[in-house]
């Protein structure tokens, strides 16, 4: 049993989590990351206590964070969808609760998750990609999770694609995440409306990721064509990523991931024709187990994996 924490930038999600993956308990609160740091901690110290009185044998709590750590895993350097830069978090963390707090990048977190009971499970190298409110990366290579020598390794959301008509959290200009995440399909689709494109999705009020794609099934020309520039871009990324590393599986996750099979065919055949060896050297795909609960489950089984 474990006790693992996702904070996205949409949610905090909290989980009792099994040592074979299985989610016991499970809450969630919204992210008041316009409330400043302050409020983000406090909230998340009443969701790790309320999970702890339901396990209060655990002695420990997995963090996944939506940015990098220092090397010694004490302080979240950058989170560019929180706007936080330099917070003591395991230190605040610890100081108000009564357990060993271990921190981790989500995607990182779910990497893990999904190569010890999910999509990835007995390959030596994976690739985790999630796709929510950023893009983040997760390595998996010879059954070693890849940090890097700054722990900046994997942070895929933030290669640099193309010029593109937004800046990123993190302050450059092009960077995955502007393309691929459910913040890029949602700000690509206002512009558009903005613009003058005919759209179902004219008549909402506020549309979310999950809609666009609904349109896009139904056939809507605006949703159909953010559909696809997200997948060709992810495509790109792929390719990209294969070409350096050579892995055998990637698996896609987070909140836009349950699109499902109409979005993996896209990215698939982007990925085959960007690849520069499609027909020998083709990464098997597939959407991850765990969607966007992967970063909570792995989070929860941190201690035995790194
Ligand atoms: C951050 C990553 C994080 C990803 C998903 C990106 O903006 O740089 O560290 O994994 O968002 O939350």
């Amino acid at each position: 049993m474990g006790i693992g924490i996702d904070l996205g930038g949409t949610a905090i999600k909290g989980g009792i989590v099994d040592h074979l993956g299985v989610i016991q308990e499970e809450r969630m609160v919204e992210t008041q990351s316009q409330l400043g740091y302050g409020q983000v901690l406090n909230d998340l110290v009443l969701l790790i206590k309320e999970l702890h009185r339901l396990a209060p044998t655990e002695k420990t709590v997995g963090v996944g964070i939506p940015g990098i750590l220092s090397a010694d895993g004490t302080t979240v350097v950058s989170c560019p969808n929180l706007f936080w830069k330099n917070k003591p978090l395991k230190q605040d963390l610890e100081r108000a609760l009564s357990l060993e707090v271990l921190l981790v990048n989500d995607a990182t977190a779910a990497c893990i998750a999904e190569a010890a009971f999910g999509s990835t499970r007995g390959r030596s190298s994976s690739v985790m990609l999630t796709l929510g409110t950023g893009v983040g990366g997760g390595v998996i290579i010879n059954d070693q999770v890849i940090s890097g020598a700054h722990g900046v390794a994997s942070e895929v959301g933030h290669m640099i694609m193309e010029a593109n008509f937004y800046d990123c959290g993190c302050g450059k200009n092009g960077c995955l995440e502007t393309f691929a995440s459910a913040t890029a399909l949602i700000r690509y689709c206002r512009k558009q409306l903005a613009e003058g494109a005919e759209s179902d999705l004219k008549a909402a009020e506020n549309f979310d990721a999950r809609r666009i794609f609904e349109a896009a099934k139904a056939g809507d020309s605006l949703a159909l064509a953010a559909v696809n520039r997200l997948a060709r871009y992810l495509g790109w990324a792929i390719a990209n990523i294969s070409d350096l590393i050579d892995p055998e599986i990637f698996a896609i996750g987070g909140g836009v991931s349950s699109a499902g099979e109409f979005l993996l065919e896209r990215i698939k055949t982007e990925t085959k024709s960007h690849l520069t060896y499609p027909d020998y050297a083709m990464p098997e795909i597939v959407l991850a187990t765990f969607r966007n609960e992967s970063g909570m489950i792995g989070a929860a089984n941190l201690c035995h994996f790194i």
